[in-house]
């Protein structure tokens, strides 16, 4: 078990890659306080794990993470839970403003940005606040998106709002590491959850088992295996890393082999050289396929 007795926040934990996560780390012999909006799902939650044999090893608290008080409550619910306080995996998050730019209004941007970066910086306030004052160290993990990496992986305010949790997982780690507080974020790419499939897991699957190279659909247990190793002393010497997990959607960038299938890619019909503008002509080998 690689994280025996660690204590645990996980934000949005009732749900998608945060339930998952709290399910995994405590097959891990963590202990978990679970930390939702949602006190229905939150709930539903804490009952599949007492279910599973963990009672006394979890929690649920009703957090909003957008509310600075209602962040620090969740640490001291912790704290009165547990005792004390190892990792915070900042998770929560919703789709927030959608549709053109310019279409975009104050209030769309605000209740965006207050779920998807505000609250993941008082995530970070706080939980670093209780592990400086535990002088053992921690490990902070925030949940960005591949959408904060490039210009179309998700809408504007979406995508400004994880580049911004990138930004101050870098930050927080400099500033932190003097504490031994260690600080990084996962980028997932497409995966099948409530946020992402709008009720209809089946047909999300299909499409998304296409969405990248790799070719399985992204599931939550995707991302709690990779904050099993951020939380773990396997990653020891990690901080302020932007972990993406994404089955290599990223890494395809522009995607030549789709738009010249013939010359680029694992089906293309030719091999060789090409000499650019040298002058000297291209070898190039024709291959025996259809
Ligand atoms: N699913 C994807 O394809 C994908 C891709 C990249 C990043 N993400 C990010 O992953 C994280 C988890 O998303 P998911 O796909 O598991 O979604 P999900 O909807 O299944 O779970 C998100 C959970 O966050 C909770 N939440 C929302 N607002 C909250 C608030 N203000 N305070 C506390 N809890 C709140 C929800 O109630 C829900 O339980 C989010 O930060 C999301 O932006 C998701």
């Amino acid at each position: 078990m690689q994280l025996e007795n660690q204590v645990t926040i996980i934000t949005g934990g009732a749900s998608g890659m945060g339930l998952a996560t709290v399910m995994r780390f405590l097959t891990e012999g963590a202990r978990v306080m679970i930390a939702d909006y949602n006190q229905a799902t939150g709930e539903a939650a804490l009952h599949e794990a007492i279910e599973a044999g963990y009672a006394g090893r979890v929690g649920f608290v009703r957090t909003d993470v957008a509310q600075e008080a209602s962040v620090e409550e969740m640490i001291q619910a912790t704290l009165r839970q547990f005792g004390r306080l190892d990792v915070l995996f900042n998770n929560a998050g919703v789709g927030g403003a959608i549709g053109p730019l310019t279409e975009t209004t104050e209030s769309d941007w605000d209740y965006t940005f207050d779920v998807l970066a505000k609250g993941v910086f008082f995530g970070i306030k706080h939980g670093a606040r209780v592990m400086q004052s535990q002088a053992e160290g921690g490990v902070i993990i925030n949940t960005a998106s591949i959408a904060g990496l490039s210009g179309d992986g998700g809408p504007l305010v979406y995508s400004a709002a994880k580049a911004a949790v990138i930004s101050m997982t870098q930050s927080a780690a400099v500033e932190l590491a003097a504490s031994r507080i260690r600080v990084n974020a996962i980028c997932p790419g497409f995966i099948v959850t409530p946020l992402a499939d709008g009720g209809n897991a089946g047909a999300t699957q299909k499409v998304f088992a296409h969405s990248q190279p790799w070719p399985d659909y992204g599931r939550g247990e995707h991302i709690a295996g990779a904050a099993v190793f951020l939380a773990s002393s396997d990653s020891a010497f990690v901080t302020g890393e932007a972990l993406v997990v994404d089955g290599g959607l990223t890494a395809a960038g522009p995607e030549l082999s789709k738009k010249f299938p013939k010359t680029s890619g694992r089906n293309a019909k030719v091999s060789g050289i090409t000499k650019g503008s040298t002058g000297d002509a291209p070898e190039i080998r024709r291959l025996d396929r259809d």
